[in-house]
C-alpha cells in the first residue's frame, strides 16, 4: 500500500507531520529518504514539536553524532542520520541494535544506507523536491503496522 502527499509549503509539511503525531505509536519506525536539502530534518523537527519536545530542545541532523534522543514529548524520539554512515559495522559500534525499541519512535533520515536497523515493518518516507517550496512525500507500508499507519493518516492535509 502506498500513497502521497504534496505540500506546496514549509506550513503544508508542518501540517503532515502534525497528522504523523496523531498517530504514531511507540515502536514505530519511518525511514526517510531524499536529496539534500529535501526537508528530512524539517519533518522531523515538526514531528519533534508536534509530540511535544520544547523549542529549547534544538532537533537538527545528527550529522555527525548519527543519533540523537529527545525524551521530552509525547513518544520517546530516536533520530538518526546515517548520511556519514561509512559502513554498516558502524552501526554495531553505534548500538543500533536498540534502535528499534517497543518504547520508542524510530526516525531515520538516509535509511537507504542502513534498512537492516529499521526492520521488516517500517514506513518508508521519500521526500522529493518540486518547483519552489513544493515538496511531494511519497509513503509506502513494508508491513502490517505500516499498513495501518497508513490507513489511520488522512486522506488529504
Ligand atoms: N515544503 C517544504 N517542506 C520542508 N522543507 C521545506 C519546504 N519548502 C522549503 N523547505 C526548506 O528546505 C530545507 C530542508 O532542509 P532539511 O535540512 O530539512 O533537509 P534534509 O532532507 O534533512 O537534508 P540533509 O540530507 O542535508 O540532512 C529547509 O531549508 C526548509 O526550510
Ligand atoms: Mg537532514
Amino acid at each position: 500500500m502506498e500513497f502521497s502527499y504534496k505540500t506546496t509549503t514549509e506550513r503544508d509539511t508542518e501540517r503532515l507531520a502534525a497528522a504523523f503525531a496523531q498517530v504514531l505509536q511507540p515502536g514505530d519506525a519511518l525511514a526517510l529518504t531524499g536529496d539534500l536539502g529535501a526537508g528530512k530534518t524539517a519533518f522531523v523537527r515538526y514531528l519533534a514539536r508536534a509530540l511535544g519536545v520544547p523549542e529549547n530542545q534544538a532537533v537538527t541532523s545528527p550529522t555527525f553524532t548519527l543519533q540523537n534522543i529527545y525524551h521530552h514529548g509525547r513518544l520517546k524520539l530516536v533520530h538518526v542520520d546515517l548520511y556519514r554512515l561509512a559502513g554498516l559495522e558502524e552501526l554495531e559500534a553505534l548500538g543500533a541494535e536498540d534502535w528499534r525499541a517497543p518504547d520508542c519512535v524510530l526516525l531515520v533520515e538516509w535509511a537507504e544506507k542502513g534498512l537492516e536497523i529499521l526492520g521488516p515493518d517500517c514506513l518508508r518516507v521519500e521526500i522529493e523536491i518540486g518547483r519552489d517550496e513544493e515538496r511531494i512525500f511519497q509513503l509506502r507500508a513494508t508491513g502490517p503496522r505500516s499498513e495501518e499507519l497508513l490507513r489511520l493518516l488522512p486522506q488529504q492535509l
